[in-house]
């Protein structure tokens, strides 16, 4: 009989349930609840596994009461949030989605595992691949945007990164794909609301990057905190049974949220803890976070007849088979004592933050700088703050060692005189550091004005129902702008922010989002043109929060915009267009299309077709070009969206460099969920858009037929 087995006929109930059971330890607390002394629970075999501990000494420490001090000696599965990095901190997720290249996304999350191990961590609860396309929700900061299909990419890219080629190697970690599912959506951008969205959507929009989380072999799913349509995630069966169990044959760990399990109590679909940890444990969550409803109510759920010993075992078993896999049965020290990983973290976290960075307006040549620039004002509350550049859920990473705006601008033009100020704080209504402010700024040549929101103003717990800039930021910024002299704006944020005003009067304006522990050297590469500009939006940029929800994949409706035109889908007072759409990102050097082709003409299901498009640098700088594919289902039996995307890809030219981009697109790949809520292929014309952007201006399109 296998050590699993062995084990689970030797448990008592409570060592079963402690299987089931992870409290945080006292070093950090992500939740709701007290901070707690954990270690007689340890060697009581009530807890499995624990949260928010790292360092390998503590790890070791705490291992050694679970392995040497417990009846059955099964060691603990040690857990953390490393969201974007561990102790080298990349930029967040919503701005890693900018760069749109799988290699760097799964290569940051590599890094961020060989960090993370050492400190004695075996899990993290990551990536996050909640689509979400309303920023007023502060969580929008750590998924990556508003495409299912990029969150496809980026879920199949962090979990090959954190997991590696083999989950029990001391640098690996298992993935938790979360939240599943759409959390993002909640109503009205209020963290934590309900989601009402249909099924069709749910499998549209919400499930695909849960799918490719699975399909790439995520380690483990956490499910969201939110109910849809009164369903809770932590107890629907339907979904977690059915669709990813079920369908997708998933056979992994699922870990409730923080305090979830008890708070189907708050939800009111559970009248006690025993009914909470029932419904919990039957839709297959197998491990409570900190909420203590599996300690305190599974015994007398299964006394009621709530639960059975087996569904109990059931659990058990797959949290044994996680450890196992983890190498955890093995060596229980193997994570926290391996040598470090090579490979320069700071170096990649460089080169991913600038690749983040997404020049979003630039008028004339104000960039790149000139090399010979004198004298700079760098001015406002993000000018010199390294620890809001780490952004939120920064893991252990501490932002004082990040490199700051001011240190990277100095340390990238050391013969420029550069004088800062704040000005103002990020959120206070305190005007009086403003006149000295703007007095560095009189006799600059140019003003480098740093501004947005500080690590609090997003991530969980964080939504906001003002996106313009916080605080009296705006009235810095006007006395800056009204000095008439050049103002380039770094906009820190973790959301696109929306001011308008800004965009008009700036001469340029970079959204450098939280850029992590290079941050200053990236914007400084990209200021003084080192490095040309990349980030392209993974997420619609809005011109008003009234638009909100805004993207680009919406359906056609019976009466399509036509600006001007009423009786059409518009407003009466704000044109349906965005401050900058998908995939928007400027570049120092300028990109002409053309010749875009499509062969064959026509093609059945099974088949390809290729695509191609010639690519020109008609500019004097070396640049890269990131081009999208879309396309439009035109007619079929489910309005399908204006645009879908199904591919982007880069091509570097250099000055006057010419080249083509070519795609397969495979025909099966244009399915879509029918009217059974089933995935269909329909035979029929379709349109194919390719351009830099979701803008309609300025895609080429050319169509193929789909024959049966
Ligand atoms: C938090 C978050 C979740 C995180 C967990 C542990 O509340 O919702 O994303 O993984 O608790 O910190």
């Amino acid at each position: 009989m296998n050590r699993i087995n062995k084990w689970l006929v030797a448990m008592t109930l409570e060592e079963k349930v402690g299987q089931l059971n992870m409290l945080a330890s006292s070093q950090a607390v992500t939740g709701p609840g007290n901070r707690r002394a954990v270690e007689e629970d340890i060697r009581a075999g009530r807890i499995g596994s624990l949260l928010n501990l790292w360092g390998g000494n503590q790890a070791r420490a705490v291992q050694r009461i679970a392995v040497d001090e417990s009846r059955l000696g099964i060691p603990l599965l040690l857990t953390l949030d490393v969201i974007h990095g561990h102790r080298t901190i990349f930029p967040v997720p919503l701005a890693e989605a900018c760069l749109f290249d799988p290699d760097l996304w799964e290569k940051t999350a590599r890094a961020a595992a060989a960090e993370a191990t050492l400190d004695g961590i075996a899990l993290t609860f990551a990536p996050m691949l909640d689509v979400a396309r309303d920023p007023r929700w502060g969580r929008i900061v750590e998924g990556p945007g508003e495409d299912p299909w990029v969150a496809s990419q980026f879920a199949a890219a962090k979990t090959r990164g954190f997991q590696g080629d083999d989950l029990g190697a001391a640098h690996s970690l298992a993935a938790v794909a979360k939240h599943l599912c759409a959390y993002g959506a909640v109503t009205a951008g209020r963290e934590y609301a309900s989601a009402d969205l249909s099924d069709r959507t749910l499998r549209e929009i919400y499930l695909p990057p849960f799918s490719a989380a699975v399909a790439a072999g995520t380690a483990a799913i956490m499910p969201a905190f939110i109910d849809i349509a009164g369903v809770p995630m932590t107890a629907n069966a339907p979904l977690l049974q059915g669709w990813l169990r079920g369908q997708l044959g998933f056979e992994g760990v699922l870990i409730s949220d923080y305090n979830a399990v008890a708070e189907l109590l708050n939800h009111g679909v559970a009248k006690d803890i025993a009914e909470a940890a029932a419904l919990a444990l039957k839709a297959g969550v197998d491990i409570d976070m900190m909420s203590n409803a599996y300690t305190q109510g599974l015994p007398e759920a299964l006394e009621r007849g709530l639960v059975t010993m087996g569904e109990i075992d059931a659990s058990v078993r797959r949290v044994l088979e996680l450890k196992e896999r983890l190498g955890l049965f093995d060596d229980p020290y193997r994570r926290g004592s391996a040598k470090p990983e090579t490979g320069d973290a700071r170096a990649l976290a460089r080169e991913a933050a600038r690749r983040a960075i997404v020049l979003l307006s630039c008028k004339g040549d104000i960039l790149p700088l000139s090399p010979d620039i004198g004298h700079v004002a760098l001015i406002g509350p993000l000018a010199a703050a390294p620890g809001e550049m780490v952004g939120p859920w920064s893991s252990a990473g501490l932002g004082d060692d990040a490199v700051s705006f001011l240190d990277g601008l100095k340390a990238a033009l050391p013969e420029c005189r550069i004088d800062s100020a704040s000005g103002v704080d990020v959120d206070s209504q305190s005007l009086q550091g403003i006149p000295a402010a703007v007095e560095l700024c009189r006799n600059a040549e140019l003003t480098v004005l740093c501004l947005g929101e500080d690590v609090s103003m997003s991530g969980e717990a964080a939504s906001r129902t003002d996106l313009d800039l916080p605080g009296c930021q705006r009235t810095l910024a006007e006395k800056v702008l009204d000095l008439g002299k050049p103002v380039v704006v770094l906009l820190s944020s973790g959301r696109p922010l929306v001011s308008p005003w800004l965009f008009e009067r700036a001469d340029a304006v970079l959204a450098t989002w939280f850029l992590g522990s290079e941050a200053g050297n990236a914007v400084a590469d990209v200021l003084t043109g080192k490095f040309n500009p990349t980030g392209k939006l993974a997420i619609t940029w809005p011109r008003n929060v009234g638009q909100v929800p805004v993207f680009y994949g919406q359906r056609p409706t019976g009466r399509p915009t036509k600006a001007g035109e009423r009786y059409t889908s518009s407003y009466l007072d704000l044109p349906v267009t965005p401050q900058f759409p998908f995939g928007h990102g400027l570049s120092y050097s300028r990109f002409t299309l053309s010749d875009l082709r499509c062969s064959p003409s026509c093609a059945k299901p099974g088949e390809s077709v290729e695509i191609s498009l010639m690519v020109r640098n008609d500019s004097l700088a070396d640049g890269e070009a990131t081009l999208f594919l879309f396309v439009r289902d035109l007619v079929a039996s489910v309005a399908r969206p204006l645009l879908e995307l199904k591919a982007f890809r880069k091509i570097a030219l250099s000055v006057g460099e010419q080249g083509w981009v070519n795609w397969t697109l495979p025909i099966d790949s244009l399915n879509f969920v029918g009217l059974d809520l089933r995935p269909v292929l329909e035979p029929g014309q379709f349109e194919i858009h390719v351009g830099q952007s979701a803008d309609p201006g300025e895609l080429l399109t050319t169509i193929f037929e789909l024959i049966p």
